[in-house]
């Protein structure tokens, strides 16, 4: 992801979400030195969809992904949390977290086919109420206690 994906990003992200992260986040992750944001490129600089990592030491998190409805269905999703993974792998990751709206099937399926386990809950997390759903992802298998 660049500075020149946004306007598509963010656009993708206001049709994805209740409560989008701004401009200014996305600009965030773009200059953190512990993120790496991917975009998935359709064709002549549209962008499909994004992904946004993030690195602690050897843990990783998938703070936000999105397929704009468009390109849905087509193995956007599957390819950037793949790329994510690789890149996590690459980096010296071990483990990676992200958390997922109970309701979200799509989404949990979507880890799960990729080898994302579910690791537990957090109450009321969004701002609907709604309880996350914590996944977790072991780089070469190992299981970590939480
Ligand atoms: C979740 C999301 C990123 C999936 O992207 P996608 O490009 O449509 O997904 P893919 O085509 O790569 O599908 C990969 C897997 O996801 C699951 N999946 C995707 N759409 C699904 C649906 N409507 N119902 C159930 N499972 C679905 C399937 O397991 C699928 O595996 P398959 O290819 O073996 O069938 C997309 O639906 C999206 O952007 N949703 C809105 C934003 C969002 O919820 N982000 C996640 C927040 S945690």
């Amino acid at each position: 992801m660049t500075e020149g994906d946004l306007d598509q990003v963010v656009a993708i992200e206001q049709r994805s979400f209740p409560l989008p992260w701004t401009r200014e986040q996305f600009l965030d992750e773009l200059r953190s030195s512990h993120s790496f944001p991917l975009v998935a490129v359709a064709y002549d600089g549209v962008v499909a969809g994004y992904l946004c990592p993030s690195q602690v030491l050897d843990e990783g998190e998938i703070l936000d992904v999105a397929v704009a409805e468009e390109f849905q269905g087509q193995g956007v999703g599957r390819l950037l949390v793949e790329s994510a993974l690789a890149s996590f792998r690459e980096r010296g990751v071990l483990r990676i977290f992200l958390e997922v709206r109970v309701s979200n099937q799509p989404a949990i399926s979507l880890y799960q086919n990729l080898g994302f386990q579910k690791a537990g809950y957090r109450k009321r997390y969004y701002e609907n109420g709604e309880d996350a759903l914590l996944m977790d992802f072991s780089i070469n298998g190992v299981e970590h206690a939480i």
